[in-house]
């Protein structure tokens, strides 16, 4: 039995994690024996098999801690950024990533303001830290909402949270724009650009956090090799920020929190560079194939710059992702983050986006 009144006040606020559904749980409810799951944004190739040999060659130290910092991957990342390492922290996962900032930075009564929906984690690791998250609603076209997030700014902010591409409808804000609000930003705030999705931006010129970490704005931006490498499953994410916004985060890390065969898997990953442009295209391709077939049905789409679709099935969608899941389809319902008319698509390799544009036809026909 729980027993609430033993529980830090701040965690009865709180409730667990509600993941996409595993293909585990759909193959023994349905009786399916083929699952594709496009609903938890994961890359439908896997690892770079760079990546798995490099694993499975690191298995056999599994016996010998990690090397604690991730020297060698910080030191390969800040090459790629343009950063020195030490503005570089690795850990287990972005998740991970996001309750450390928040563990760093958010006093009780601190309030924390970011635009919804979004990612769930900024408001976890705001509230279990007893901060106050400011939930502001995203503009009418699915975009954060920077002018009203400056708007709610009062002297009690500590952190502006800014999901760029934004899960789940996979906006961007415009580079001047977001621009103009760093510049705008007081002293005493510190923004999060959560960019798990960053490297699907494709739009020239486009600035990343890391280009702002360097011209010195107080931004921590942060990373995952969780999407376009792969690695969901090993748990490597990273933050980018000027030593003094990194301090803090640095000193609540854990001492080992990235595996060994994390390590190597994510140094392999950085290295096969062919893969990654293999990745983005076939990306590319597919954001396009989605985007017109589903316009073709009557769905909305929102137009999106990461491995995601938010879309708008004019209709209850409970029904229709029941149907897909009977189909051997998981899709993301969006009744949770307040769009019951909604699913969020991940784009799946060109066999898995055409299965399931012909599996959606027929229940959308039906
Ligand atoms: C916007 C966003 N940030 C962070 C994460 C967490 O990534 P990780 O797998 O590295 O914990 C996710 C995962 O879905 C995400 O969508």
């Amino acid at each position: 039995m729980t027993n609430p009144t033993l529980w830090r006040q701040e965690v009865t606020k709180l409730e667990a994690y509600v993941p996409g559904k595993s293909i585990e749980e759909v193959k023994k409810q349905y009786g399916l024996s083929e699952i594709t799951r496009l609903a938890s944004n994961e890359n439908p190739y896997g690892p770079s098999p760079k990546a798995i040999a490099a694993m499975n060659a690191a298995a056999a130290d599994s016996h010998l801690y990690p090397e604690p910092t991730s020297a060698e991957l910080r030191s390969k990342l800040g090459e790629l950024y343009g950063v020195d390492p030490s503005q570089i922290l690795v850990s287990n996962g972005a998740d991970n990533v996001l309750m450390l900032i928040g563990q760093a930075y958010v006093n009780p009564g601190d309030e924390v303001v970011y635009c919804v929906p979004t990612f769930s984690v900024y408001r976890t690791s705001t509230v279990v830290m007893g901060g106050v998250p400011v939930e502001i609603p995203l503009t009418a076209d699915y975009k954060f909402n920077l002018e009203a997030m400056l708007a709610a700014v009062t002297d009690k902010t500590k952190l502006l949270y800014v999901c760029n591409p934004n899960n789940p409808t996979g906006t961007i804000v415009e580079s001047a724009e977001l621009e103009a609000f760093l510049k705008k930003v007081p002293p005493h705030v510190v923004v999060v650009l959560d960019e798990a999705y960053g490297e699907f931006i494709d739009v020239e010129g486009y600035k990343t956090g890391a280009e702002y970490v360097r011209e010195g704005y107080p931004v921590i931006s942060v990373h995952t090799f969780s999407k376009l490498y792969g690695l969901a499953a090993l748990r490597v994410g990273y933050a980018i920020a000027t030593p003094e916004v990194l301090a803090p985060v640095l000193a609540v890390r854990e001492p080992f929190p990235v595996s060994r065969m994390a390590n190597s898997a994510a140094l392999a990953s950085l290295d096969d560079v062919e893969y990654r442009d293999f990745i983005l295209s076939t990306n590319r391709e597919g954001l396009r194939y989605l985007g017109n077939e589903l316009g073709r049905m009557g769905v909305g789409v929102t137009p999106s710059y990461s491995n995601f679709l938010f879309a708008d099935l004019h209709r209850d969608a409970a029904p229709v992702v029941e149907a897909l899941l009977r189909a051997g389809y998981i899709v993301r319902p969006c009744k949770a983050w307040g769009y019951p008319e909604h699913i969020r698509i991940t784009v799946g390799s060109p066999e898995q986006n055409r299965g399931f544009v012909a599996a959606l036809e027929r229940i959308l026909g039906a």
